[in-house]
């Protein structure tokens, strides 16, 4: 198929969070890159003039990319033009019209908060600047299914299915895409990767800060919805999907969807919510909130590869470390020859996904010397970070030459809320935990094996064991 690329990128939301910390630098490194040269139209309701966005990108350059190279910040600049006014106003989007000039194929970046995406939607279609564009939005796509499925119609009544990029930034997470990479560039992994050798999957999201200021935001969001629905499930999804035939068009998408439609609807006896002790005093959060700061949840795949092989996902804010990890226990051989095995199974996968990044995978050797015991070790491959790109480095090119492949696709939206839309709305209670623990104890009850979670450490070479005494003691 013909490629046609972005021929200007349209900022909605210009003064707010999002393009300051991300969207912004990202920009700098696509120029700086030579991927970025067409016209960069901020919108914002400023009451000024391009300069004051000039301004504004250059305060972000200096806070996010230190060093930041002077010619490659003018050439930036060079490509800046500002509209100013509301979203409500239909003046904004012909001025907006006026502002495109020539431009056939727009990419219009929705930055602001979803409540705001049908007026400006309307007013896109309506001044004609919809036509053969493209359109970012950022997660959440909805609050739950019912409220996803309106999203969606609502958007399709505007833009076509290939025309719409949903960001989840982890999908333009190396470590992430790496693992679609890890399990179909090599054949080792396959003959394992199924119920017959697996025994149970966790994947864990930690996090070492609290809300950090967006206690509003997360009253209406809560863990589940904030990283489960979205961040959490894809892991799932790259982790259990069939091969896709391909990386073109929509193979690797259908093969997500696949999976996730095969993923029981979770329920609330398979679930803990967590609140930090010191959310209620949060700004913007309600003295009697029950919106979980952590979840943790049982999840079963009903498909030919996974059924009955459980698996555990939990999230959380103010965790001991942040660090989001899978580990993927295998079967213990079937005969403990060596009369060394404990509880613990000996052999895992583990994939560090960040802050760091590592592959390990967990097995049992002989400890040296005269007598026949062993010892756990992990064969570990760790990558530098240091050329890592930030997932908008990934994204926004993607979205600027139309490669939907790591965005996420109507139905992939509404499969995943259709997991968790059983673990919406308070249904189970709240249970308070303290800073800097691993949540509410009632977690280690989901878990069926003899050992508990597997907590990430504070480094991906850090492997803690969650059961029995160390064998390698
Ligand atoms: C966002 C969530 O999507 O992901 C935040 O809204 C969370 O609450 C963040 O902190 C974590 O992203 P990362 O890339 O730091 O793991």
């Amino acid at each position: 198929m013909e490629r046609r690329d972005c021929d200007a990128i349209v900022l909605f939301g210009a003064t707010g969070d999002l393009c300051y910390r991300k969207i912004f630098p990202a920009l700098y490194h696509l120029v700086r890159r030579a991927i970025l040269t067409v016209p960069v139209i901020g919108v914002a309701r400023q009451g000024c003039d391009v300069s004051w966005l000039v301004t504004r990108v250059r305060e972000s350059l200096k806070a996010f990319v230190p060093g930041a190279d002077e010619a490659v910040v003018t050439r930036l600049v060079g490509l800046l033009r500002y509209v100013d006014g509301d979203y409500n106003d239909r003046a904004t989007f012909d001025a907006l019209k006026k502002a495109l000039g020539t431009a056939q194929r727009p990419l219009h970046y929705l930055a602001i908060p979803p409540s705001m995406f049908p007026v400006v939607i309307e007013h896109l279609s309506a001044s004609s600047s919809a036509q053969g564009a493209r359109i970012v939005i950022e997660k959440p796509f909805g609050r739950d299914l019912a409220s996803a499925r309106a999203l969606n119609q609502m958007l399709h009544k505007h833009f076509p299915e290939s025309s719409i990029f949903r960001i989840d930034h982890y999908l333009g997470k190396e470590p992430v895409q790496n693992l679609l990479f890890f399990r179909f560039a090599n054949s080792f992994l396959e003959p394992v990767w199924n119920r017959n050798f697996v025994a149970s999957v966790q994947v864990t999201m930690a996090e070492s800060i609290g809300v950090a200021g967006r206690g509003r935001f997360y009253e209406e969001t809560g863990a589940i919805r904030d990283v489960i629905q979205n961040h959490l499930l894809q892991i799932v999804a790259l982790l259990t999907m069939e091969p896709p035939v391909n990386t073109a068009g929509e193979s690797l998408r259908d093969e997500k969807v696949k999976l996730l439609k095969a993923v029981r609807p979770a329920t609330p006896a398979q679930l803990v919510r967590g609140q930090f002790t010191g959310y209620r005093k949060e700004p913007g959060v309600a003295a009697d909130s029950q919106v979980e700061t952590y979840a943790a949840l049982a999840l079963q795949i009903d498909s030919w590869r996974w059924s009955g092989v459980p698996f555990y996902l939990r999230a959380g804010k103010w965790l001991p470390v942040t660090a989001t990890e899978v580990v993927v226990d295998l079967q213990p051989p079937p005969a403990n020859v060596f009369g060394d095995l404990g509880p613990e199974q000996p052999n895992h996968l583990r994939f560090r996904l960040g802050p760091d990044v590592a592959i390990a995978l967990g097995a049992h050797i002989k400890r040296p010397g005269p007598v026949m015991t062993g010892q756990d070790t992990e064969l570990y491959v760790a990558q530098h970070q240091g050329d890592d790109m930030d997932p908008y480095e990934v994204l926004i090119p993607a979205a600027l030459i139309g490669d939907t492949s790591h965005f996420a696709r109507e139905d992939e939206v509404e499969a995943a809320w259709a997991i968790v839309d059983p673990l919406l709305n308070n249904v189970a209670p709240v249970v308070p935990y303290t800073q800097g623990s691993w949540g509410p104890a009632q977690a280690e009850q989901l878990l069926h094996g003899p050992c508990g979670w597997h907590n990430p450490g504070a480094k991906s070479e850090d492997w803690v064991r969650s059961c029995g005494p160390a064998r390698d003691a």
